[in-house]
């Protein structure tokens, strides 16, 4: 099917022994470099020292930008590491001065945090939260976008994958647009991250969040921020320390000039590390491949799922990825879940208030999540598709 060794990354995967992992858009499962990456350098820093060693690996954790910066397109002083997706996307969204009337044009299907953060600004500010309403097949309407711009349009801020379905958003149609009208356009692209290739140029976004957990398989604790060169220096971060700025006089401090200016000055090493491997071992596999595996694989899933009686499917969108949503009749998405589980199969749920608009305009409360990786199988999947057929 593709340029995939799928024996290869299952024997580099120690989990594939123990279970059908279909919660890839929750938390993959990483491949061995990642562990021992993480697992020898807290080893080591337990015997020589926390700063000791950071100071002996500065190369290496300098690479980590280099390796993070490859799978966006990016440079290492646009990439800032964080602790996580969400506070990533937070350092960008909340360095932004809204006004009373400025607007934020968002999707449908955006992630209940990123939403949150926009009610709490709006809250405080005067600003407007305009949801740009999708096509009939489910992604952001590109061309009600357009019609919608004016300008009093401060930030379009859009997922690239939600959380709770397969549609791939058309980014790069929105940077068009957002360009094209002179606006900041602000990408989470935590779910797509690791599963497709990813060029922020070709986006055209301003600003880009992710994380390390999901589909790039890295460890959890770390996510990262792409802010492009051009806008760094307009960004005040809504909070600094003496790593993200220095303290030149006593009334006086200077903040950094690269994307290091949304960082905090504690990190773990060791899970940045890990997250820089976790690269390497993507791009060593290739990006067009492990897209091209994974859509496929969601494919194959969705279909099965669609063509199993009692089991409604609810991606949307023309063009699909690894993230596979669906409910079975009679039995709630808990429950299918906890069922998997006693067939040692991995998947999740997605609740309505992660994805509050989407799921209300779609009448959905709680939905199952499988999300495929280019490790699984299709045999997994088949084990996967006769356990639910077994729940109808
Ligand atoms: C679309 C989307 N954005 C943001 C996040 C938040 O990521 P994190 O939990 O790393 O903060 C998630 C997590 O599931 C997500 O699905």
């Amino acid at each position: 099917m593709t340029g995939i060794d799928v024996a290869v990354v299952r024997s580099d995967t120690q989990g594939c022994d123990e279970v059908i992992h279909l919660n890839n858009a929750g938390s993959s499962l990483p491949p061995r470099a990642v562990v021992d990456t993480v697992v020898s350098y807290l080893e080591e820093e337990a015997r020589v020292g926390g700063y000791e060693l950071a100071d002996r690996r500065s190369d290496d954790l300098d690479g980590v930008y280099r390796s993070v910066a490859g799978i966006v397109g990016a440079t290492e002083d646009e990439i800032a590491l964080l602790d996580s997706a969400t506070r990533a996307w937070d350092m960008a969204f909340y360095s932004l001065r809204f006004e009373p009337g400025d607007r934020i044009l968002t999707t449908t299907s955006e992630y209940a945090a990123n939403f949150i953060a926009y009610l709490q600004v709006a809250e405080r500010t005067g600003a407007h939260i305009d949801v740009v309403p999708d096509t009939p097949t489910g992604e952001i309407d590109v061309e009600a976008l357009e019609t919608m711009m004016d300008e009093r349009v401060k930030l379009i801020s859009i997922n690239h994958v939600p959380t709770n379905g397969g549609v791939v958003n058309p980014a790069a149609a929105v940077g068009e647009i957002a360009n094209r009208f002179g606006v900041l356009y602000l990408l989470d692209a935590c779910q797509s991250v690791g599963q497709m290739p990813i060029d922020v140029d070709e986006i055209g976004c301003d600003m880009l969040s992710a994380t390390s957990r999901k589909f790039l398989r890295g460890p959890r604790g770390v996510g990262f921020l792409y802010v492009r060169d051009t806008v760094i220096e307009d960004l005040t971060p809504p909070l600094l320390d003496l790593h993200s700025a220095t303290w030149v006089a006593t009334d006086r401090f200077e903040m950094r000039r690269d994307a290091k200016r949304f960082e905090t000055w504690e990190s773990s090493p060791a899970l940045r590390l890990g997250l820089g491997a976790a690269c390497d071992y993507a791009t060593g596999l290739g990006l067009e491949a492990i897209w091209s595996r994974v859509a496929s694989l969601g494919d194959i899933l969705r279909t099965g799922l669609a063509m199993t009686p009692g089991v409604s499917v609810h991606d949307k969108g023309s063009v699909k990825g690894g993230i596979v949503t669906f409910s079975v009749a009679g039995t709630t998405a808990r429950d299918v879940k906890a069922a998997l589980a006693q067939h040692n199969i991995n998947v999740s749920t997605s609740i309505a208030a992660s994805t509050l608009i989407d799921m209300q305009q779609r009448g959905l409360d709680e939905i199952v999540r499988a999300s495929v990786h280019y490790f699984n199988t299709e045999q997994e999947l088949d084990a996967a598709l006769a356990a639910v057929a077994g729940l109808t």
